[in-house]
């Protein structure tokens, strides 16, 4: 019997490992796909909608309760829907949080980190503590005497999850008492977390939270205080918690599709439920790599990612073939970043088990194919 076109594009959809943007959730997909051409009965698609509408309205309240549900957001926290992605609160946060002649402090553990704090370095003083270090041949976090660090720093920034080297921090900093301020962009949603720990939570949504546009912004709001001269309205925190996250138009159909994500991710069970489906795969994988003389994760075990898994075959020449053969194989965009090389293997929510376990078993083959002995 031929296939619809419908089914055709399904069955070519492929298992997507990519760092970001990233795989979305069928469900969702076909959420969209429902709603294009007329959202609830408006006639008009999401991304017709006027920003200013109460159809728009609701959309934005609806996505602001799911995430607030989800992740059980105290009242005295903000939360915002932001243009400009995780880069534009590179420049954001100090400009609202801190001041030309005070400081903040820097943990750097990766491309990410090292870059928000040299973006920091235009708007306040940047005591940037490189952390990024190896024990027994493998890249590890360093260890680090939190208490010698300067009392009047505005705040202690740090990326949760490096996305390029997979290293994240099993647990948030301790032993100082600055208010912390973390990039969540790739694993926000992946697991619970207590936000009373933090002054500030940012992330960019093209990983765990939907499709790119959108920045989510999450901050107590004892922190807000007068921007700094110069700070554009867009990026100034205070005129957009007044005008609603629409100082100007924003990202609405990436906001729309940010609502679908947490509302699939409330009906999957919510963060608890997502973290045992997180961590079942990224075990799984991880054993594979350790059982292998083939593959080889450099990352110490302890503070190993369970959202981006890199790895590398025994040559570089190796990593290429294996990420062009299995793409033929529909296991796409498996290349390590540019700046690392290697493979990277990134399981965000929507990557569902049967994906993992289809790569390992083409992990298997390869390795059966191009082993030595
Ligand atoms: C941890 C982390 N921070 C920041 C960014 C930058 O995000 P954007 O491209 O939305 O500015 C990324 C993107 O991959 C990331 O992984």
């Amino acid at each position: 019997m031929l296939m619809t076109d419908d089914e055709v594009c399904l069955a070519r959809r492929v298992m997507n490992f990519s760092a970001g943007p990233a795989t979305l959730l069928l469900d969702v997909l076909e959420t969209i796909q429902r709603d294009l051409l007329n959202w609830q009965g408006t006639g008009m698609s999401a991304m017709e909608l006027s920003h200013r509408g109460v159809e728009f309205q609701s959309i934005a309240k609806r996505s602001e309760q799911a995430l607030r549900d989800l992740l059980l957001i105290p009242d005295h926290y903000h939360v915002l829907f932001l243009a400009g992605g995780a880069t534009g609160q590179f420049a954001a946060i100090p400009m609202n949080l801190a001041t030309q002649e005070g400081s903040a402090v820097y943990l750097e553990t990766g491309l990410w980190s090292q870059k928000a704090s040299a973006e920091a370095q235009a708007y306040t003083h940047v005591h940037a503590i490189s952390m990024l270090t190896e024990r027994n041949g493998l890249q590890t976090i360093a260890d680090f005497a939190f208490d010698t660090l300067p009392q009047d720093a505005a705040y202690l920034h740090y990326t949760s999850n490096e996305t390029i080297n997979g290293i994240a921090f099993p647990s948030p900093p301790a032993k100082h008492n600055l208010p912390l301020v973390v990039d969540m962009s790739s694993d926000l949603l992946s697991q619970p977390i207590d936000v009373s720990q933090f002054g500030l939570i940012y992330a960019c949504a093209q990983k765990n939270l939907g499709i790119s546009g959108v920045t989510i912004v999450i901050v107590r709001d004892d922190l807000l205080k007068t921007s700094q001269h110069g700070t554009p309205s867009i990026f100034d925190y205070q005129k957009q918690i007044a005008a609603n996250c629409c100082v100007n138009t924003p990202p609405c159909f990436s906001w729309y599709v940010s609502g679908l994500v947490f509302e699939w991710i409330q009906s999957y069970g919510g963060l608890e439920a997502m973290a045992a489906h997180n961590r079942n795969k990224a075990d799984k994988l991880y054993a594979y790599i350790d059982a292998s003389d083939f593959y080889h994760n450099k990352v110490d075990t302890t503070v190993r990612s369970i959202m981006n898994v890199p790895f590398h075959l025994p040559t570089a020449e190796l990593d290429t073939l294996f990420a062009i053969q299995a793409k033929t194989a529909g296991l796409s965009t498996l290349e390590g970043h540019r700046s690392v090389g290697g493979i990277r293997a990134s399981l965000y929510n929507a990557m569902t088990l049967e994906g993992v376990e289809r790569l390992i078993q083409f992990m298997q083959q390869f390795e059966q194919q191009h082993s030595k002995s």
